[in-house]
C-alpha cells in the first residue's frame, strides 16, 4: 500500500485545533482511499521557543527534509515572540530552504457562503512567488537608535526567480481558463517591476494559447472587488501576493476559507501545506477557528502527493458542508461541529 510521510507542525494558536481537524479528515480519506498517511507531530512553535530559545532546533530542516509533505497549522504568538522573530525563525526559513517559490492560493465562494461583494462566481488562483522578492531579507539597519538611523530593506528579483514563477502561473492558467494577469508596479518601480513585465512579455511568446495581460497592483485591488469573475489565475510577487491573498480571503467570506500550499514544483524538497488564516490569538482558546482552510490546505496536499481522487473527495465534502450552512458564518460552530460535518459528508 502507498504510504506518505507527513511532518505535522501545529504551530501556535487555533493552528492546534485546525491542524487536528484536518488531520481526522486527511486520515480517514486516506484510509477509504487505501494509502496510509504517517504522521510524524513536531511541538515548534512560539512555546518551544520560550523553552529552548528557538522556533525549531538547528537540525530542523534537515528533519523535515525526509518527509513527503509538511501540514502546518499557523506561526507566531505576539504576546510571547514578536512575530519578526517567530515567522524568521520557521515559516519564512521552510519556504526558502525548500525552494517553495510557488505560494498557490483558490479564492472562490464555496456554495452556501456569503462573500461582502455581489459577485459570486468568480474562481481566481492566486500565484505568488514565494522565496525573493520583498521577501528577500537582504538589508540591514545602522546607527541604531540615534537620529542618524538607517533601516534598509532590499527587494531581490532574479531572473531565475521571476521566469520560473511567471512560468508556473502560464501553466496554471493553461490547465484551467487560459488567462494569465500579471501583477507589478512597473509604473513607479522601473528596475524590479518592468524586470518582471519584460519576462512576462518574453514568456507570452512561448504561451499563445494563454490570454495574458499585464497590471498594477492598485488597480488589479480593485478589480478583485469590482470585477473578480474576470480573473483566472493571478501570479504576483511575494508582497504583492501576500497583500492581494488577503483580498482574495476577504472576497471569499473570510480567512476561514483561505487555503493554501507552497510548492516545491521541482519535488526537490518537500512542499507544505497550511490555512492563510495564522494564529489568531483572538479566538485561540474558544475553539470557533473554522477548520475549512486547513481541511481545503490538505486537499490540496494530497492533490500534490498524486491522490487527486482523494482530495476531490474533501473537496466534495467541503462542499456539502458549507452547502448545509455549517461552517459558513464565522463563530456560529464549534471547530469540532464543522469537522465532524466534513467527515460525515466524505462517504
Ligand atoms: C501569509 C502570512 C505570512 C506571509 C506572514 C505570517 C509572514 O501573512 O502566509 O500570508 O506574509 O507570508
Ligand atoms: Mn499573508
Amino acid at each position: 500500500m502507498t504510504s506518505y510521510s507527513i511532518a505535522l507542525i501545529p504551530g501556535d494558536g487555533v493552528g492546534r485545533d485546525v491542524t487536528d481537524a484536518a488531520w481526522q479528515v486527511l486520515s480517514t480519506v486516506a484510509r477509504h482511499s487505501g494509502f496510509t498517511l504517517n504522521g510524524t507531530p513536531f511541538p515548534w512553535s512560539c512555546a518551544f521557543y520560550k523553552e529552548t530559545g528557538a522556533m525549531m532546533p538547528p537540525d530542523g530542516i534537515e528533519t523535515l527534509r525526509r518527509f513527503d509533505a509538511i501540514l502546518l497549522g499557523a506561526v507566531g504568538w505576539p504576546a510571547e515572540v514578536p512575530d519578526s522573530v517567530s515567522l524568521h525563525g520557521l515559516l519564512l526559513p521552510i519556504r526558502k530552504a525548500f525552494v517553495q517559490y510557488a505560494n498557490i492560493r483558490p479564492h472562490r465562494l464555496l456554495p452556501g457562503v456569503r462573500g461582502p461583494l455581489r459577485a459570486e462566481n468568480f474562481d481566481i488562483l492566486c500565484i505568488r512567488e514565494n522565496t525573493e522578492g520583498e521577501y528577500s531579507g537582504a538589508g540591514g539597519r545602522v546607527h541604531q537608535g540615534t537620529t542618524d538611523e538607517v533601516a534598509v530593506e532590499t527587494s531581490i528579483f532574479t531572473r531565475t526567480g521571476v521566469e520560473r514563477i511567471l512560468r508556473f502561473g502560464f501553466e496554471q492558467a493553461r490547465a484551467r481558463r487560459g488567462k494569465l494577469a500579471s501583477v507589478t508596479k512597473s509604473n513607479a518601480q522601473k528596475y524590479s517591476m518592468v524586470f518582471w513585465d519584460e519576462i512576462t512579455h518574453k514568456l507570452a511568446a512561448e504561451y499563445p494559447d494563454v490570454d495574458v495581460a499585464s497590471y498594477h497592483i492598485d488597480a488589479m485591488a480593485a478589480r478583485m472587488v469590482m470585477a473578480p469573475e474576470s480573473l483566472d489565475v493571478v501570479v504576483a510577487s511575494n508582497l504583492f501576493g501576500d497583500i492581494l491573498t488577503d483580498l482574495g480571503a476577504a472576497i471569499q467570506g473570510g480567512l476561514g476559507f483561505a487555503a493554501s500550499a507552497n510548492i516545491n514544483p521541482d519535488r526537490s524538497a518537500p512542499s507544505m501545506f497550511e490555512p492563510v488564516h495564522g494564529s489568531a490569538p483572538d479566538i485561540a482558546h474558544l475553539g470557533i477557528a473554522n477548520p475549512i482552510a486547513a481541511i481545503w490546505s490538505g486537499a490540496m496536499m494530497l492533490e500534490h502527493l498524486g491522490e487527486k481522487n482523494a482530495a476531490q473527495t474533501i473537496i466534495g465534502a467541503l462542499e456539502k458542508t458549507t452547502a448545509r450552512g455549517i461552517g459558513t458564518v464565522p463563530g456560529k460552530d464549534r471547530t469540532e461541529t464543522i469537522a465532524a460535518a466534513v467527515l460525515a459528508a466524505l462517504d
